[in-house]
């Protein structure tokens, strides 16, 4: 069935999915518009790794998203955008007129020579014209780039090289909050180290002026001028990439996981419409960034292959005031609301008087994504916000997923305070120990490997298809690796538990420890160092960076300036997002005789922990544990 309306369907649609797989998805692959059928549904190699979904199929997902809707919903709201500022006015795009906007777009792209297969970079604020703009890439074919626009100007000019992207599009400038991001400026410094880039779009989204370069820097209202409104969609293979997105992993550099045509459509739209219980004239909120998987998956999509009347909100959670949220709730009738823990916990630390305020009575159902949520937050979110009528979807999942993997279904499974709970139709997870032995029944914790394929996983990492293999195949033989750990309670229920490897969520945002390392290791006085993540009560991890420095090389006259120019290196390195919230200068790090850093202790010294170390005995230097130890309780 297309949508479960009880936990019986639900019963009955899973068992279907893991008997007759290919069935299950050649069935939810048949509402939408195909050019030509599929040959076969499924092939696939975890061994070698390689997958085929909807084997020779042709579509475009754009005819999806838009022209199917034009018969019956071509006057309904497809986007409902809010500005950053109140005081502005909200930009409304029916169906119809978003078809005419991707449409133009999709043709100044192709007047400025982007071709089927090209990539183009995206470096936007959060404007309709970004989600126009990745729509008209997928219209003609190009490989959509989003990099979110809190990134820096080296991190941006990493992912455009690794994508060899031969065009930017930009703003002149993002607001956020009382902040304007320089967008345009950041993207100059970028592009000096891009040769690739031959044209930079650029929209004007403020009053402010940018200098633009001859030549090469285009305005994009000038650009809409040129072009004709009539876009025919290009016939894609449902093999053909959709987008890379770059992600953090456990080694240094981000991998640009790229997702495909055909699968990615059918998986997006369908966990949209089954998770939210989505309705006909619902409207439906998702707070993230077009610049992560969240914004990609269930803002631009999932919601609008479904015919959804999605809200794109430009601004930040406090901004004017902790209330934004909830009076555009109010003002809007917002039925569905999907937003990260982070935000949630930030928000109850303001107060409830931001929340009295509000009615909040249209809500239904109530969704969290990106970061385990505690206790506390959850309670509150379901009692504040949903006043204990709405129920809360967990979701887990990941930008290697493409879409929603373990989560309630909203009305129809249960909910579990902290609990992603069960598996959507077509996931099959297992836990395993660190032998690579499935852990069966339940009242098990293991880490979480998926065994089966689904429609909208990974394909590759881009311009490295073994690193893909090795990332996600390899650590045990026949699964996908998601680099999570998992219990599964006694009714078989999977909480998730955080990372295993050496990644840091913090604030839903996902961030490899070497990443952070390498970036502080640039500063010239910086000998060595190694991060951690800790608790952090609203950010869910904090950043703790343990960093050896050369006394010969300071330059600097106090500890704290030393510490201020090591968070602006990161901050210049990979963005403000990456800014530790804590550095401890240190004699050492604690090393075993291999020369392996012990982080294990360090990550229980950044939690305040000042015994139970565990076996220390394969230590270089025992002495090193106890000199950062009183560091820190100097620091504190
Ligand atoms: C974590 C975001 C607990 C997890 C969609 C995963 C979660 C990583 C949840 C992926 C959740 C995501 N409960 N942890 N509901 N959702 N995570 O790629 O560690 O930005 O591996 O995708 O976030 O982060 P990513």
């Amino acid at each position: 069935m297309n949508k479960m309306n009880n936990l019986e369907d639900y019963a009955i649609d899973y068992r279907k999915s893991v008997t007759e797989p290919e069935k299950f998805w050649a069935y939810q692959a048949e509402r939408f518009v195909w050019r030509k059928k599929w040959d076969t549904v499924l092939e696939y190699d975890f061994e070698d790794y390689n997958v085929e979904w909807y084997k020779n199929g042709k579509l475009n997902i754009t005819e999806n998203c838009l022209d199917r809707h034009l018969l019956n919903r071509s006057d309904k709201t497809a986007i409902h955008w809010v500005p950053n500022d109140p005081k502005e006015q909200d930009r409304i795009f029916t169906y119809k007129q978003l078809h005419e906007e991707v449409s133009r777009f999709a043709n100044v792209l192709k007047n400025n020579g982007v071709q089927k297969g090209d990539r183009v970079c995206l470096y936007m604020p959060m404007v309709p014209e970004l989600a126009i703009a990745v729509l008209a890439c997928a219209r003609i074919g190009a490989i959509h780039s989003v990099v979110f626009g809190g990134f820096s100007a080296d991190a941006l000019a990493g992912r455009i090289n690794d994508a060899e992207a031969k065009i930017l599009l930009t703003a002149n400038f993002g607001p956020r909050g009382s902040k304007k991001i320089g967008l345009k400026n950041i993207a100059d410094e970028a592009l000096e180290n891009c040769p690739g880039i031959e044209t930079a779009i650029v929209l004007q989204r403020t009053d402010d002026a940018v200098e633009m370069k001859a030549g090469r820097d285009k305005w994009w209202h000038e650009e809409l001028e040129k072009v004709e409104t009539f876009c025919e969609p290009e016939i894609m293979d449902s093999e053909d990439p959709l987008f890379i997105l770059y992600t953090s992993g456990s080694t240094g550099k981000p991998k640009g996981v790229v997702h495909t045509t055909g699968g990615y459509m059918v998986y997006t739209a369908y966990t949209f419409r089954n998770v939210f219980q989505y309705q006909e004239d619902d409207i439906y909120w998702c707070t993230a960034d077009i610049g992560w998987i969240t914004g990609h998956s269930y803002i631009v999509y999932g919601p609008l292959l479904e015919g959804a009347t999605s809200v794109m909100f430009e601004g930040v959670p406090t901004f004017p005031d902790a209330g934004r949220f909830w009076r555009i709730i109010d003002r809007l009738g917002v039925n569905t609301f999907y937003t990260a823990p982070t935000a949630i916990r930030a928000l109850m630390a303001q107060g409830l008087e931001y929340v009295e305020l509000y009615k909040l009575d249209s809500l239904k159902v109530l969704g969290t994504v990106g970061e385990p949520i505690n206790r506390e937050a959850w309670d509150w979110y379901h009692h504040h916000i949903g006043k204990n009528q709405c129920p809360i979807v967990d979701t887990w999942w990941q930008t290697e997923t493409g879409g929603i993997m373990i989560s309630p279904i909203a009305g129809v499974l249960p909910t579990k305070p902290t609990y992603a709970t069960l598996p959507l139709p077509g996931i099959q997870p297992v836990l395993l120990d660190s032998e690579g032995n499935e852990l069966k029944g339940n009242g098990v914790e293991g880490n979480l490997c998926i065994k089966f394929p689904w429609p909208s996983m990974i394909r590759t990492t881009w311009g490295d298809h073994e690193r893909c293999k090795n990332t996600y195949f390899s650590t045990y033989k026949g699964y996908y690796f998601t680099g999570d750990g998992c219990r599964r309670d006694e009714d078989g229920y999977y909480r998730i538990m955080g990372r295993v490897d050496d990644v840091i969520n913090v604030s839903g945002h996902r961030l490899g420890t070497a990443e952070v390392e390498n970036a502080i290791n640039m500063h010239e006085a910086v000998v060595e160092s190694a991060v951690v993540g800790y608790p952090h009560d609203i950010k869910g991890q904090g950043i703790y960076a343990y960093v050896v420095c050369d006394a010969a090389k300071m330059e600097v006259s106090t500890m704290d300036d030393l510490k201020a120019e090591i968070a602006a290196t990161v901050n210049e390195k990979i963005g403000p997002i990456a800014r530790p919230d804590k550095i401890q200068i240190v004699r050492g790090l604690p090393k075993t005789r291999s020369g392996k850093i012990m982080r294990r202790i360090l990550r229980k010294i950044a939690a305040g922990e000042t015994s139970n170390f565990g076996d220390t005995s394969t230590l270089l230097d025992p002495s090193i544990v106890e000199a950062i130890k009183e560091g820190v309780v100097r620091d504190q």
